[in-house]
């Protein structure tokens, strides 16, 4: 325990939360989320996740008033992430060094990680800069929002199930940072998923991409996500039939904004734009990013990374 914690939290204990401790952990994130997620969520995300998790709780008493945790992935290249997550200190608790020695706690008992990463709001971006020295670089949200139908173009839709086969498409090999969606990591993702619906658009070469509903619970607003394409990231001819596809599906739902995520300077956000989408502010959100491994400092080169909205569990 660092010695300012220690001089002012007496009383707060910490430990690692366990199955039994998922109803605390949905008390604690529905009091600072608008968004409320049920009982569900929180067992799938924490719990029922491909390999164990680790999640840190701070404890005053019987009421957990913080966690920090770290869930695994790995890039394309064979590189081992660790997602920085449940970041969450109770409103009564803020700012005073809470946070700071969950993540200290945490990250003590990781040495195997090459990097750490995850998708921050603003209200966040301090205190993870400041307690795990992350970077901190904008998502690339695109949005359209003028209205108007597409045609039906030539696609499938079906609904993401335990039975789909979410093949791999070859892709030219290519100088870029990308998270591996393995079958089992998009299948935890999608089909088990216990409050999104999502629906898997494919084009008769065997390309998709998989696009999911939302409804802002404040404003009522409508957004029709694309969250994932799987295609050669330079055929830009079979981009843009996913592209029109996933318009034409998600329109046809009554989604009035629909968004993807595009880095700048790729045939995909070529292919966006030329549809009509713009630069989106949907609630200011960052890619975290800390390199935890010297040797692999070439990856805070933002701009060769290719994220897309399923590497946030926001999506
Ligand atoms: C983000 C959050 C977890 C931080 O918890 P916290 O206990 O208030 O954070 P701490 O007091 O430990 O602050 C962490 C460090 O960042 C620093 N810090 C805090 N706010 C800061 C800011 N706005 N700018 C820069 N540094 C800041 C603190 O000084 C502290 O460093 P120290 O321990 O060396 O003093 C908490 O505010 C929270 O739960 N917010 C709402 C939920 C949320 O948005 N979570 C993120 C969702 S992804």
């Amino acid at each position: 325990m660092s010695a300012a914690f220690k001089a002012m939290n007496k009383k707060i204990v910490f430990r690692q939360l366990e199955r039994g401790d998922f109803a605390s952990l949905k008390r604690l994130f529905n009091s600072l989320f608008v968004v409320q997620h049920p009982e569900a969520f929180f067992l799938w995300q924490s719990f029922e996740y491909l390999s164990p998790v680790l999640i840190m709780g701070a404890f005053h008493g019987d009421e957990l008033i913080g966690t920090f945790g770290i869930q695994k992935r790995t890039l394309e290249n064979g590189l081992v992430c660790g997602r920085a997550n449940w970041p969450a200190v109770h409103s009564m608790w803020q700012g005073k060094s809470i946070f700071s020695e969950l993540t200290r706690r945490v990250m003590s008992q990781f040495g195997d990680l090459d990097l750490i990463f995850n998708f921050y709001p603003v209200r966040a971006r301090g205190p993870v800069e400041n307690s795990l020295g992350m970077k901190m670089f904008d998502t690339p949200e695109m949005v359209l929002s003028s209205p108007g139908e597409f045609e039906n173009p030539d696609v499938t839709v079906s609904r993401a199930s335990a039975n789909t086969i979410f093949r791999r498409i070859e892709r030219r090999k290519q100088n870029m940072f990308m998270f591996k969606n393995t079958q089992e990591y998009r299948s935890w993702r999608y089909a088990r998923h216990p409050v999104y619906v999502y629906e898997v658009i494919e084009i008769n070469t065997g390309e998709y991409a998989v696009i999911k509903n939302f409804i802002d619970p404040v404003t009522k607003d409508t957004y029709g996500d694309i969250v994932d394409i799987e295609c050669d990231h330079n055929d830009r001819e079979k981009i843009k039939r996913l592209i029109l596809g996933a318009c034409w599906r998600l329109r046809a739902q009554g989604m009035a904004n629909l968004t993807i995520w595009a880095m700048p300077n790729t045939k995909l956000r070529e292919v966006v734009e030329e549809i009509g989408f713009n630069e989106g502010e949907r609630g200011k959100y960052y890619f975290g990013l800390k390199v935890l491994n010297a040797q692999h400092d070439y990856l805070y080169n933002f701009p060769k990374w290719r994220l897309q909205q399923c590497d946030s569990v926001k999506y």
